[in-house]
């Protein structure tokens, strides 16, 4: 990469000055991504040394993400936050393969409050969420009985799914290679019409019990019914063991290789969307960093600032109803003229 000068005497005046490749590289860490893409483009005198020093760009902000002590406890606020009214959406040409990382904001309008958001859970009593860890479930029988009551009442048992997961499913419909890795346990994009095999689960179902015993999977009907009879800490009929939603709780490990396959496709799908996620619980989060580091585009659709905003091409803070119904009308169109890319299943 050489640096180029700035601007050329008895040529009239540049658009704008040249900046030099080291400028650039002081700078890298200030604008925000599509800026920075913006301002180098002028710097580079080939596309492809630009994709080289944006390339490189990514993966260092990325480096810098990890390796942030607020990284765990949230973003700063300093962060520059895009608002994007208009939806400049030149990101989706030639997308033909998508990848659509959820969050409990896309159930919000389906009744169910999700974790941070203003009227969330976490934010209205942090101490009903951080009372359910997998040491405290297994080792304390009265904080059993609190999770099974609070799940009898939940909001999803009877929520519908909303336009956005509908319009997920439609995008499925349409033909594009669409896959959808749900943070939510609510089974709404299913209800939706999402095919059972496009939708990976990362946190489980809260519609299927498991033993942790014998780990023997039933439907969560039966286990809720004896529990709404006065069964306060269901136990496995087979083994005896400790009953448990088949959702992830704090402190419990993935499944692995549900997780390895999140990334292979985070990896070698051409947009990751991310919908309704305040992007704070890893592994799910940072799939949203392993399609960038494979040079793939970021879509970040929440209302509330993430920590990889930044790290995306585009940041939309419209309700997700609006915004996603327009997103994959868009994205269908744009399947429906490019010639069929591989599924991502068949890739990975
Ligand atoms: N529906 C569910 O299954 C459900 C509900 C609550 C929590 N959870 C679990 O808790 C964890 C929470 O993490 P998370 O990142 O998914 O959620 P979160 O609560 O941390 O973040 C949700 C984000 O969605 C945004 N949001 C909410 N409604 C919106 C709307 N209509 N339009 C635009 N933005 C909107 C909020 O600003 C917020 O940043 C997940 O692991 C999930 O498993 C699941
Ligand atoms: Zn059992």
């Amino acid at each position: 990469m050489k640096t180029p000068d700035i601007g050329a005497p008895g040529l009239g005046p540049p658009l704008r000055p040249r900046i030099s490749v080291e400028d650039l590289l002081a700078a890298k860490n200030t604008p925000p991504m599509r800026d920075l893409a913006d301002v180098a483009a002028d710097t580079f005198d080939s596309d492809e040394e630009l994709q080289e020093f944006l390339t490189f760009t990514r993966a260092e902000r990325h480096r810098d993400l990890a390796r942030s002590p607020d990284r765990e406890f949230g973003w700063p606020s300093s962060v520059p936050c895009l608002h994007s009214a208009t939806m400049n959406t030149n990101w989706a040409d030639g997308v033909t393969r998508v990848a659509v990382l959820t969050g409990a904001g896309i159930s919000t309008d389906s009744g169910i409050p999700d974790y941070r958001g203003p009227s969330g859970v976490w934010t209205q009593s942090p101490d009903l969420v951080a009372a359910f860890t997998y040491d405290s479930f297994m080792g304390d029988p009265a904080v059993r009985a609190r999770f099974w009551q609070t799940y009898l009442g939940h909001a999803a048992w009877q929520a519908k799914p909303n336009a956005a997961h509908r319009a997920l499913a439609g995008l499925e419909r349409s033909g594009a290679a669409v896959r959808i890795l749900t943070q939510n346990v609510d089974g709404l994009h299913q209800k939706a019409g999402s095919s059972g095999r496009k939708v990976l689960e990362l946190h489980g179902t809260m519609h299927e019990v498991v033993c942790t015993g014998c780990h023997v999977r039933t439907s969560s009907d039966a286990t809720l019914v004896r529990v709404a009879d006065g069964d306060i800490d269901p136990r496995c009929t087979v083994c005896g063991g400790i009953l448990k939603l088949a959702v992830v709780l704090f402190g419990e490990r993935l499944d692995p290789s549900t997780v390895g396959h999140a990334k292979r496709i985070a990896a070698q799908s051409g947009l990751m969307l991310a919908v309704g996620s305040s992007l704070q619980v890893d592994p799910a989060a940072s799939l949203c960093a392993v399609a960038v580091e494979a040079g793939h585009r970021l879509v970040i659709v929440n209302r509330d600032p993430t920590p990889y905003d930044d790290l995306s091409v585009e940041v939309i803070r419209e309700p997700i109803g609006l915004a996603l119904p327009r997103i994959c009308a868009i994205l269908a169109a744009n399947a429906s003229t490019t010639s069929r890319a591989p599924d991502p299943e068949s890739a990975v």
